[in-house]
Formats: C-alpha cells, sequence, structure tokens
C-alpha cells in the first residue's frame, strides 16, 4: 500500500515571514495521515528544516546540479541540500525545462545525483498544451520517463510527478479520466522497465492547479498517490486543506 503524498512546490515565492504560514500548517496538522513536504527557494531550506524539527512534516529542494561541487556558480549539488535538511528534491520540472533548457538526459543526471547523495527524487514529466492537441501525450509522456529516470530508482527513491504544463498555474486540470489515463500509463511504463513490484511502490502525484475545492475528486482517480502543489502550497490553509484531502 502506497503512502499518500502532498508535496508543496513553493517556486520562486517566499523570503523569511512566510516560515509563519509552516508555523500555522504544522498547528493545524500535526499528525497528517500522509507525508507532507514543503520544498522552498534554497535560501529558506535550513531554516524551514530547522522549523520542522519534530514534526512530520520534511523539506526538499526544487533542483540540484549534478555534479558534487565544482565550478557552477549559483548552483546547488545534492550533497549541499542534504546537508540543509531537505530529504527529497524536485527535478525536472517544466519550469526548469524550458526556463533553463534542461532536457532528459540532464534531468537523468541530476536524478542520479540525488540518489547518490541519499535524497528522494521527485522527477516531474508532462504535456504541452500543443502535444496534447496533437494526440502526443502518452509518447511525451513516456519518452520524458525513459529519458529522465535512471536505472536503480526504486519506489524508496523515487517519486513520479504528472505536471501537464498547461495545467500549471492556470486555474485549469485535465478531466479525471485524463488524469487516469495518464497515471496508468505511467504505472505501466515503470513496470516494464522496474518490474511489477518495484512499479507498484512508487508514489505517483499529479500537480497543475490542485487546490482544496478539486484535492478529494483527483485524489480518487486511479493511481494518483498525491499531489505535487504549487500556489495553493503557499498558505496553510489552502495546503492543509488539500492535506486534509488525502
Ligand atoms: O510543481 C507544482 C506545480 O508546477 C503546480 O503549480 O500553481 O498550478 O499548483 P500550481
Amino acid at each position: 500500500m502506497r503512502r499518500k503524498m502532498a508535496a508543496g512546490n513553493w517556486k520562486m515565492n517566499g523570503t523569511a515571514e512566510a516560515l509563519g504560514e509552516v508555523d500555522k500548517l504544522l498547528a493545524a496538522h500535526p499528525a497528517p495521515s500522509c507525508d507532507v513536504l514543503i520544498c522552498p527557494p534554497a535560501t529558506l531550506l535550513h531554516r524551514l528544516s530547522d522549523r520542522l524539527q519534530g514534526s512530520a512534516v520534511r523539506a526538499g529542494g526544487q533542483d540540484c546540479h549534478a555534479a558534487e561541487t565544482g565550478a557552477h556558480t549559483g548552483d546547488v549539488s545534492a550533497a549541499m541540500l542534504r546537508d540543509a535538511g531537505a530529504t527529497h528534491v524536485i527535478l525536472g520540472h517544466s519550469e526548469r525545462r524550458s526556463d533553463h533548457g534542461e532536457a532528459d538526459d540532464t534531468v537523468r543526471a541530476k536524478t542520479e545525483a540525488a540518489l547518490g547523495a541519499d535524497l528522494v527524487a521527485i522527477v516531474c514529466v508532462g504535456e504541452t498544451e500543443a502535444q496534447r492537441d496533437a494526440g502526443e501525450t502518452l509518447g511525451v509522456i513516456s519518452t520524458q520517463l525513459k529519458g529522465s529516470i535512471p536505472d536503480g530508482a526504486s519506489g524508496e527513491t523515487l517519486v513520479v510527478a504528472y505536471e501537464p504544463v498547461w495545467a500549471i498555474g492556470t486555474g485549469r486540470t485535465p478531466t479525471l479520466d485524463q488524469i487516469a489515463e495518464v497515471h496508468d500509463a505511467i504505472r505501466a511504463e515503470l513496470s516494464e522497465r522496474f518490474g511489477a513490484e518495484a512499479a507498484d511502490a512508487v508514489r505517483l502525484l499529479y500537480g497543475g492547479s490542485v487546490k482544496p475545492a478539486n484535492a478529494e475528486e483527483i485524489f480518487g482517480v486511479s493511481n494518483v498517490d498525491g499531489a505535487l502543489v504549487g500556489g495553493a502550497s503557499l498558505k496553510a490553509d489552502d495546503f492543509g486543506g488539500i492535506i486534509a484531502a488525502l
């Protein structure tokens, strides 16, 4: 039985005062029945993980470099995230793919680095609207999975997030059937590659305009094990509402 997960991706939002929302969340949900993860900007990771000491909530990074150290101005390594208190890292988010030109092989190298540093990798995949309109969704997802996930990933070390690019921050979501179709296809693809037992242990998150009002129906979809939440993770009440729906 896969444990459900609510992961918040704060993206490039939040300075120290945003930690007040974390205090509110911890007070309202002292013992969540699912795994809860908050991925703040790197600048807040240390302070956040200090704040989470003694709670069930975990902290994660939003990206890492594939190398361990070196001349990579502005980047952070997986070990640095770990050192700052992270247990997870989001990799291959569509904003990294589009803003920073990250291709599948880069995401795969970063994922290998994350696993090597003992971080759980949350690997993101998702089609653009044009790709969906062209009927290419399942092909695109399959290619991203093959290219972005390294051999040796397992249910303990890998989470996959399906985030249709056109649903991110837009208030639009796929139909429940469309979500089910993609999540079932992801599970089948993982099963083909890693075997049914290993694939069955990998949690599949849906991401893209998840909010308290639509969380429950999305969480009822086959092979949806939780959510990767952007905007609604910034406010304790909204993120709390999503956690409560799991
Ligand atoms: O990684 C989470 C994400 O891209 C979804 O963002 O704001 O649509 O929940 P949002």
